[in-house]
């Protein structure tokens, strides 16, 4: 199965499509959402603003996946998905966690997307305990590259202690 860890900035990547960890506006925010934004430039906030709403102020549902163009970025596309926030487990949060790798994976397919690189999605201001995103992102990961067939699939960590607890996810002891 290809799924690698990697410690990297997302921006930076030169893969076909990079995973925003974005929220239900679809307008921009603070970490990686924030720095995708920079650095693709002003023309992805105007690609994410023209898309449709499907209610006040919501372009993308939680657990569900947008795709614009990368602009600036060296990624050809932007995949915007949104986690969900931690409200303690026992709200669907794994199930929309794992949701949002499908759909970003679907998403991929439909576009002959080969190498697609994800942030920890929610694992940041959104406050999903590393450990427990990581073993439903990489279970949802598996399974659907099971059954749709294999892309080359980065997880991009920020950080070494990150990249610990993905690692050992996906290959545990
Ligand atoms: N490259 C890779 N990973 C990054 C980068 C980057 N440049 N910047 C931050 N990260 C990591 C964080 O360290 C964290 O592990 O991305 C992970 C997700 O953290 P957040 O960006 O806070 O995303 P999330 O927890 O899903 O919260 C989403 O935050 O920025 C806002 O608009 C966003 O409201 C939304 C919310």
């Amino acid at each position: 199965m290809a799924i690698e860890i990697i410690i990297a900035d997302i921006t930076q990547l030169d893969v076909d499509a990079i995973v925003n960890a974005a929220n239900p506006g679809l307008l921009g925010g603070g970490g990686v959402d924030g720095a995708i934004h920079r650095a693709a430039g002003p023309a992805l906030l105007e690609a994410c603003r023209a898309l449709p709403q499907v209610s006040p102020g919501v372009r993308c549902p939680t657990g569900m996946a947008r795709i614009t163009s990368g602009f600036a970025l060296p990624a050809r596309y932007v995949i915007h998905t949104v986690g969900p926030v931690w409200r303690g487990g026992r709200a669907g949060e794994p199930a929309l966690l794992a949701s949002c790798y499908r759909e970003s994976l679907r998403l991929a397919r439909s576009r002959g997307i080969a190498g697609i690189a994800f942030p920890a999605i929610s694992c940041g201001v959104y406050g999903y305990p590393p450990e427990q995103a990581a073993a439903v992102a990489i279970a949802a990961l598996r399974d659907d590259l099971r059954e749709h067939g294999d892309l080359r699939v980065l997880l991009c960590c920020f950080d070494a202690r990150m990249a610990a607890v993905w690692r050992a996810a996906l290959s545990p002891a």
